[in-house]
């Protein structure tokens, strides 16, 4: 079945329009790389399938049925600059997303659920390698502990659908290699789909199941998609096996540093 289905899709801005013409398919399961120039519409496609972003023209299906026009639980993003919040410790940023799972409307959680929800947020931190930042608040974290905090929270409501969007782009090579890792592990864990958009295209190709290129066609206003030949993840292709042995870094230049943003 598939996850997402994008039939006819366009975004308009203003005048301009920033997709036009998209059609699309993402298997279940799959790791669907998106690469492109800059101002192709790659982020206005991740907030389309978040829900922040209504299509003006087309739709999108989600396993077969008309997509919510807002964020549900069932979909996980994590941005460059992932927004954690600035009061809250690590446990309870983690904990928050579980406890308006299991109480919507006000969140209150209390007694032994709420202790069953803490063992559980402590085995999310303990699956991104920050168990013993359970008590730090986030100006006391590097940007990979950060960026690894926005991975445990973003997974922790169990989405069938992760959005990531540059996740790796404000991290130095060896924190960019382990979250990759980290991300891939928890890709094969869960079965959860997975949409990254990179600008590099050797983390794409050692990370994905699938891969799309956004190139903006000027004379049509239609974005064309290229879909590349996808790499055999099974088998083990030779990006993959570069990954394995924690290669895969941003080529010199290509790396952008920006500070962990805190709400
Ligand atoms: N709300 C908006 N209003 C007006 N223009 C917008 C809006 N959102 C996006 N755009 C325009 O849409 C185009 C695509 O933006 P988008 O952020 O999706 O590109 P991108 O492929 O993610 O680029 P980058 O690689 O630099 O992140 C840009 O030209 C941008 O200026
Ligand atoms: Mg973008």
């Amino acid at each position: 079945m598939s996850a997402i289905d994008v039939q006819g899709v366009g975004v308009q801005a203003g005048n301009q329009w920033v997709l036009r013409g998209v059609d699309l398919t993402v298997e279940k399961g799959s790791f669907c790389a998106i690469t492109g120039p800059s101002g192709s519409g790659k982020s206005t496609f991740v907030r389309l399938l978040l829900g922040q972003l209504r299509p003006t023209e087309g739709r999108v299906l989600l396993e077969g049925a008309p997509m919510p026009d807002h964020p549900t639980p069932d979909r996980g993003v994590v941005f460059q600059n992932y927004s954690v919040f600035a009061h809250k410790t690590a446990l309870d940023n983690v904990l928050l997303g579980l406890k308006f799972k299991h109480a919507p409307r006000t969140g209150w959680v209390f007694g032994h659920a709420l202790k069953v929800l803490r063992e559980r947020a402590m085995q999310a931190l303990a699956d991104v390698g920050l168990e013993t930042a359970a008590r730090k608040y986030p100006h006391e974290l590097s940007g990979g502990m950060c960026q690894r905090l926005a991975i445990a929270q973003a997974m922790i409501a169990r989405p069938k659908l992760l959005l990531l969007d540059e996740p790796f782009g404000a991290l130095d090579p060896t924190n960019r290699t382990q979250l990759q890792r980290l991300v891939r592990t928890l890709w094969r864990d869960t079965g959860a789909t997975i949409v990254m958009v990179t600008h590099d295209e050797a983390e794409a190709k050692a990370l994905a199941t699938k891969l799309l290129r956004f190139e903006p066609c000027r004379e049509t206003g239609h974005t064309r998609i290229r879909v590349q030949a996808p790499p055999s993840v099974s088998t083990g292709s030779p990006s993959m096996r570069t990954l394995e042995r924690g290669a895969i870094t941003p080529k010199p230049g290509k790396q952008k540093r920006k500070a962990c943003n805190r709400r």
